[in-house]
């Protein structure tokens, strides 16, 4: 029986639905001792900003019951190095790209989307949006993030749509209200795609140091502990907006991803399970496909969005 995996998310052609969570995987290298990641439906590398950036000071990344909270600050090597030391690896194995993108502007976002694509660095722009909303007034609490403002998201959709023709998937964070609403502004900005969901907020205090167990004190949740959270949250956008999601948090297997998938994701990634088991996007990708043939569904296509009710 043969299946096919290949999925289209807003003109990204993917081989198969299985990409990886931007961060958890560095820029492809680093598993490629671990499986060929030329497997992969893309790779996502790790958000990519103007600069180098080193992040924050350990500890900042720390085990939670069922999960893991994270602080790196967004640590990269900027987009130069990224293009001259990292690429050269993916193209040559022939991989599908997600260029990963964050700044500190409208105007950074638009010159890293405009220099990918110049320089063939990335297949499809993933804009993580949980930058500072500069902006707009500071709070007493601080600033709010861009992917926190529907109106900011539609405002920075547009302008990266303006800077590309490659496809723009708008990554959402979690931290909000209600997630359909900046869903439905990246899609009235002109998005191809939406990627969700980036990482909860959360800190831990050690009892005996009194101190944080992150140096940053906030950080992010991810891992199998915020899945049923994540799923939810797909199914929820999936209902109200017509472009494709990637689905992401807590993926562990393909059963995982298989829920994503039924609650409407068109693609998922998996994100800080490959820590723990460096191949696991590759098991996920086999065990879709098994998936397919024990149910008899010849296009995976089919499976999208079809939870039985
Ligand atoms: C250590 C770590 C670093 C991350 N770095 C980024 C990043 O640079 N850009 C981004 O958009 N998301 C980043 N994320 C979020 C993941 O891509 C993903 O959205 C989130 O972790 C949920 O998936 P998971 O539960 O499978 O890990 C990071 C997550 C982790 C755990």
């Amino acid at each position: 029986m043969s299946i096919n995996l290949q999925v289209n998310v807003g003109g990204l052609v993917m081989k198969n639905p299985v990409t990886v969570g931007s961060g958890t995987f560095g820029y492809g290298q680093e598993y490629d001792q671990y499986f060929d990641v030329a497997q992969l439906g893309a790779v996502t590398v790790k958000s990519l900003s103007l600069k180098p950036r080193t992040g924050n000071k350990p500890p900042r990344l720390v085990e939670t019951p069922a999960g893991m909270l994270n602080a790196i600050g967004l640590q990269n090597v900027g987009l130069d190095a990224y293009l001259r030391d990292k690429l050269p690896f993916l193209r040559q194995k022939g991989c599908t790209i997600i260029g990963n993108i964050y700044g500190h502007s409208m105007e950074e976002y638009m010159e890293l989307a405009k220099r990918l694509e110049a320089e063939q660095g990335a297949d499809a722009i993933e804009a993580n949006l949980s930058c500072p909303n500069v902006h707009d007034a500071r709070t007493a609490r601080g600033c709010k993030l861009v992917a926190q403002s529907p109106e900011r998201v539609k405002e920075y959709t547009q302008a990266i749509k303006t800077s590309t023709k490659l496809p723009v998937f708008i990554k959402l964070t979690p931290n909000v209200m209600d997630i359909v609403e900046p869903a439905l502004a990246a899609e009235e900005g002109g998005a191809d795609g939406i990627s969700m969901i980036n990482t909860l907020l959360g800190m831990g205090i050690n009892p005996e140091t009194r101190k944080p167990i992150l140096s940053n004190i906030v950080g992010g949740l991810s891992g199998p502990a915020i899945r049923p959270i994540a799923v939810k949250m797909v199914w929820d956008v999936a209902k109200y907006v017509k472009i494709p999601i990637i689905g992401m948090g807590g993926i562990c297997n393909a059963d995982d991803a298989m829920q994503f998938i039924l609650a409407g994701a068109t693609a998922v990634a998996v994100g800080c399970y490959s820590f723990r088991q460096p191949d696991a996007a590759s098991k996920v990708i086999q065990g879709l496909e098994e998936y397919c043939i024990r149910h008899e569904i010849t296009d995976i296509n089919k499976l999208i969005g079809a939870m039985m009710v």
